[in-house]
């Protein structure tokens, strides 16, 4: 994997605007290389002022969202209508506001059960590939970064047996007042990706950042840093930050 790309800029209004033309790049060159973009959000706030801009023009009446596919790099098992959901936020911020056609909204059924809701998500991924990988190579992964370091909802820790032989897995996590039962992607489906990238911002952050991409990223404990074992063989990372969530980085 080549070195990540770093970006900083202002504040997190100005993050969300280059996140927001970041994204608008890459639909155009993937719908135009092979006809679809395949997209794997983030959850949780920080993604909320990227989602809301593509709401609107430019974005809103310019990005090719017939030929968008959006699924969720991970989810809350909770309903849809759920404010704890991050599929609640991106419908209610985004989704609802563009014209991408309802099939192409891949969520995860977060009122199912975990089992099911992982069955269901890692069919949802089998039957949008086609192949026998057994899921898609997302043109980009949008991720965020906990505090802790956790990314999606890989978090610190020994790392499971199937976090590293099934595409979709469920955990319980608890991070502040966030649903804890959770299902997440996993390395196998992120490293496949063509592009990955973080989308951090705030104070709180610095310090899981530095270790991740600072000086010492390269060393940095996957078991402690889950960010780390994000490593795309053929893909880029690229981390978009605000200043305040770069502050410990040289
Ligand atoms: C989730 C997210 C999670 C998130 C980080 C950062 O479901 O909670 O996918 O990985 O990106 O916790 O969350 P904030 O953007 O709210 O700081």
């Amino acid at each position: 994997m080549s070195s990540p790309t770093i970006h900083v800029y202002r504040d997190a209004a100005t993050l969300a605007a280059a996140a927001a033309q970041h994204v608008a790049n890459l639909a155009q060159t993937a719908v135009a290389h092979h006809g679809r973009f395949a997209l794997a959000l983030s959850g949780g706030s920080t993604p909320q002022a990227l989602f809301a801009l593509l709401a609107e023009p430019p974005f809103a009446n310019t990005l090719p969202w017939h030929a968008m596919h959006i699924f969720w790099g991970d989810e809350r098992l909770v309903p849809p209508d759920d404010p704890g959901s991050n599929y609640f936020h991106a419908a209610t911020l985004l989704l609802s506001k563009v014209p991408i056609p309802p099939q192409n909204v891949h969520r995860v059924r977060g009122e199912a059960s975990p089992t099911a809701a992982a069955a269901d998500y890692a069919q949802a991924l089998r039957a949008f590939t086609g192949d026998q990988r057994g899921w898609p190579i997302f043109d980009l992964v949008l991720l965020g970064l906990g505090s802790d370091g956790h990314t999606a909802s890989l978090f610190p820790g020994p790392i499971p047996t199937a976090e590293t032989t099934r595409p979709v897995i469920t955990v319980t996590a608890d991070y502040g007042d966030r649903p804890a039962q959770r299902l997440t992607l996993t390395p196998l489906v992120f490293n496949d990706a063509r592009q990955v990238t973080f989308l951090v911002s705030g104070a709180g952050k610095a310090a899981a950042v530095a270790a991740v991409v600072g000086p010492d990223g390269a060393k940095a404990d996957p078991q402690r840093w889950p960010a780390a074992r994000i490593r795309p063989r053929d893909g880029r990372v690229t981390w978009l930050l605000d200043q305040d969530a770069a502050a410990r980085l040289p």
